[in-house]
């Protein structure tokens, strides 16, 4: 089959990370800084991406700014071509780091943001002082005119709280929120009873987001993932598998997604052994679910198919068991009524417990 380059690629420099949410997209099994790859390793791997045709790079962790060479590896990605996008939480930037980030031509910066106010802030996410920090750099970010994305990871415990994050966003000068609800995967699988918003809180929050970007035409643009488990149909993830994106973790492993690793019978490929070029085209993990090919019914005779290729492979995972069929989110998968309806039944919200991610 002949295989497209993919688009971006995600950049887990480390999963080091000041703060510890509990939604965190990082697996439950975190890598230790002693197997990080180095700079010169990453450099490699940024070189590689760009002459098999990667256009974007997300510098993610973890807290990218915990590695002290953030700015070298930012200064030898843009240096290359490629569009460097910094995913932070703020939390190690200092108006002098942002200063040779600029210097070295980083592009954009997606700051998070885990609630309006410092008491839950700092709460979520599990570091005192946490809240002022970010607000600060985030003044900084806007004062040097690079362009900041907010990214406001919704769930119950802050969803009630959009319409002063949509305020937030504007007065700290954002062109962009990102209006994420929590995905169901590794660490937020954990907190699901905590974090599962109602049914009332997702009918409220397609309207609120619907209204404010019409409002804010032209100040703030919105980036919109709704929760999954209300929906009738599943998203494309990762725009189908294998197909426009692929992340490497810390140690080199490269997966098609962020969860893969959730998935027992794939075997993941390392930089420290192969080519990117090569894990991309020809693994045997990155082909398990590529295309349309592979799909069960009732996907493969939908019309939906090339739309959403099935939706999430790991949520079918986690909610049906087998990585191989239709994404039960989907109301025509034989098993919708049985796990996703039934799960909604299920009576969260008095659950406010959070286990926060640690090594
Ligand atoms: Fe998508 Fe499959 Fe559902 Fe069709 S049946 S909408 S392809 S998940
Ligand atoms: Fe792995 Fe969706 S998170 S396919």
């Amino acid at each position: 089959m002949s295989v497209p380059p993919p688009i971006a690629m995600l950049a887990e420099l480390t999963h080091r990370c000041p703060l510890s949410c509990p939604y965190c997209s990082n697996p439950v099994q975190l890598e230790r800084k002693e197997t990080e790859l180095g700079t010169e390793a990453w450099t490699d791997v940024f070189q590689q991406a760009h002459a098999m045709g990667v256009l974007q790079l997300h510098l993610s962790g973890g807290e990218p700014a915990s590695r002290r060479d953030l700015e070298d590896l930012t200064e030898a990605a843009a240096g290359i071509g490629l569009y460097t996008n910094l995913i932070t939480s703020g939390i190690g930037l200092t108006p002098r780091r942002l200063d040779r980030l600029e210097a070295v031509g980083l592009d954009h910066v997606q700051l998070s943001l885990q609630g309006t106010t410092a008491k839950l802030a700092d709460r979520i996410g599990g570091y005192r002082g946490g809240f002022d920090r970010k607000m600060a750099i985030a003044k900084e970010i806007s004062a040097r005119g690079i362009p900041l994305t907010l990214n406001a990871v919704m769930h119950r415990q802050n969803l009630d709280d959009l319409d002063r994050t949509i305020e937030m966003a504007v007065e700290l000068g954002a062109r962009r929120l990102e209006v994420a609800c929590v995905q169901f995967h590794g660490w937020a699988m954990s907190n699901r009873a905590a974090l599962l918003p109602t049914r009332q809180q997702t009918m409220a929050v397609k309207q609120t987001v619907a209204g404010a970007a019409q409002r804010l035409q032209g100040v703030l643009a919105f980036d919109f993932v709704p929760p999954d488990y209300y929906a009738d149909y599943p998203k494309a993830c990762m725009g189908g598998w294998g197909s426009s994106g692929l992340n490497v973790t810390p140690n080199g492993t490269v997966l098609p997604c962020h969860a893969a690793q959730t998935i027992p019978h794939l075997a993941f490929e390392n930089v420290r052994e192969k080519p990117l070029l090569d894990i991309w085209r020809a693994s045997s993990a990155f082909n398990a679910y590529r295309g349309t090919e592979w799909l069960p019914e009732p996907c493969k005779s939908c019309e939906r198919k090339e739309t959403d290729f099935g939706g999430c492979r790991c949520q079918a995972l986690a909610l049906a068991g087998d990585a191989g069929v239709t994404d039960p989110i989907c109301k025509k998968s034989p098993k919708h009524k049985e796990v996703v309806k039934v799960l909604l039944e299920r009576r969260f919200e008095e659950d406010q417990t959070l286990l926060h991610r640690s090594f």
